[in-house]
């Protein structure tokens, strides 16, 4: 059976990936750390992502900022009037949900961008009570977001950012300076942003604290309908469901070209393509579980113009919002040019004309993409017995792990800490001695490593071990003189 989210909570907590935070006090809703084994797949996955789109351009550079921002900042970008999400709450006991979840449980149907007063009729039209005590739910409300903190002895209100991208618009103006005075320029940020949720669920899906990797790229926009690059991704099949195929429900595959035809500028998809080739050819999502969805004007996010969410068939929920192609047009940047009186304006190498950029945002959820990852890569493996966690290799925590196979023999013993001591600084492995080999390949299995190397009484005469490969569980002989390019051919074919 596929895993649900209960199961793959479950599995991350007994395996130490991912569990709920300060579970000694009884945890808190919507809130998770990451252990040893998550930590590095985290670091894997960012990893992947910042060389990639880093890659895409010589002007995209990666920054750090500061998490907690003034309330201007927040004023400026729309935060505090728009970042809220209409509330339902029973008129007898204690139950409260987002209104427009309620009603696409009930009604199977996506729900979004509507008015409170919208959600409410829609709420009477279809005769829905409180789902636990079938008492008459309220008129629906709104609720922000956004949550404030007080700092030193509260006379200034600062907000947790509500996304990394606000962190980014801030810093605009000066790395344009200090950079090339050139664009694009791209600026991304991996770090955490925070959001009051109404019901934190899911797992690591809908928190309260979580990570982004996002790229803000700042464009002049009489550029829009070009990109140098254009030509290469041109004829690429994008796997996509615009709002036209909403009622088929069905993906439909659109090369980059037509694309344009639908109307979507260059510059924009362009960036469709090279976001689908991360999912298909880094991540190695196979391509029938990924899809680019469009949203219609009521379900855009208020600053975008164009909107698509970067979408992942999940085992329990389907296909499910894991990132996001944003364009924001001018809206961050005007907005803190008005609210913070300083001038976001550029003039360009050669031009005379100065003009606020434009922004587009590719933003990606760290945590939701590890879900996904981890969801994709379950096996429940009724032969061997155990759980085999296909990640792909460049993801996996450890590419390999070494094996003593009996380990009472010293010369055993020792012949394999000698191939661990040659082998880790090429390869991340571990070295394992405890309990039966068995037990050792179904542990390995489980936290997703590829490769065990097992030493044994032959290795004493032969100068060989052995090496297993989770996928297959075939073995092969290598020499340990040979073990390491070896392993790094392997890794050369994934
Ligand atoms: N920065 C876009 C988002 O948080 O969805």
């Amino acid at each position: 059976m596929p895993p649900t989210t209960q199961e793959l909570a479950a599995f991350c907590k007994k395996k130490g990936f991912i569990y709920p935070s300060s579970e000694i006090y009884g945890g808190m809703a919507g809130f998770y750390d990451y252990g040893h084994l998550g930590t590095k797949l985290k670091h894997n996955f960012e990893n992947l992502w910042r060389k990639y789109f880093l890659g895409l351009n010589d002007n995209y550079f990666e920054i750090d900022a500061a998490t907690i921002m003034p309330e201007k900042v927040f004023e400026a970008s729309g935060h505090l009037k728009n970042f809220i999400d209409p509330l339902v709450k029973c008129s007898k006991c204690d139950y409260h949900e987002r209104a427009d979840h309620l009603l696409a449980r009930i009604l199977n149907k996506r729900f979004e961008g509507l008015a409170p007063g919208e959600y409410t009729k829609l709420i009477q039209k279809n005769k829905i009570h409180c789902p636990q005590c079938k008492s008459a739910l309220q008129p629906v409300s709104i609720h922000s977001l956004m949550f404030p903190v007080q700092l030193g002895t509260g006379a200034q209100t600062a907000y947790p950012r509500g996304e990394t991208a606000q962190s980014a618009f801030v810093n605009f103006k000066l790395q344009y300076e200090l950079q090339r005075k050139k664009l694009p320029l791209g600026l991304a940020i991996i770090g955490k942003a925070y959001r009051n949720e109404i019901s934190p669920r899911n797992f690591v899906l809908r928190q309260r604290e979580f990570t982004q990797a996002e790229l803000q790229i700042f464009f002049n926009p009489a550029t829009i309908n070009e990109h140098p690059d254009f030509q290469s991704i041109k004829d690429v099949k994008l796997r996509t469901l615009l709002v036209e195929d909403r009622s088929k429900n069905k993906v439909v595959e659109r090369t980059a070209q037509e694309l344009l035809k639908a109307g979507l500028p260059k510059f924009y998809v362009y960036h469709l393509a090279k976001i689908q080739e991360f999912y298909l050819a880094q991540l190695r999502i196979p391509a029938e579980k990924f899809r680019l969805y469009q949203l219609n004007d009521q379900e855009k996010a208020f600053y975008n113009k164009y909107h698509f969410d970067l979408e992942i068939d999940l085992q329990e929920h389907g296909f499910t919002e894991v990132g996001g192609l944003h364009y924001r047009t001018d809206h961050d940047l005007s907005g803190h040019q008005k609210i913070s009186k300083q001038n976001m304006e550029v003039m360009e190498e050669g031009s005379t004309q100065r003009f606020i950029p434009h922004v587009l945002e590719l933003s990606f959820g760290v945590d939701r993409h590890l879900y996904a990852l981890l969801d994709l890569a379950y096996h429940d493996d009724k032969q061997r017995g155990n759980v085999v966690l296909k990640l792909p290799a460049q993801l996996a925590p450890f590419y390999a792990a070494v094996f003593p196979l009996v380990k009472n023999k010293e010369e055993v013993a020792k012949a394999a800490e000698e191939v661990y001591k040659s082998l880790k600084n090429s390869s991340v492995c571990f070295y394992d001695d405890g309990g039966s080999v068995g037990r050792r390949y179904a542990r390995a299995d489980e936290i997703g490593v590829r490769y065990c190397i097992t030493i044994d009484f032959d290795t004493l005469n032969d100068h060989a071990v052995t090496i297993r490969d989770r996928e297959t569980t075939k073995q092969e002989r290598v020499l340990i003189s040979r073990l390491a390019d070896r392993l790094r051919e392997l890794s050369r074919s994934f």
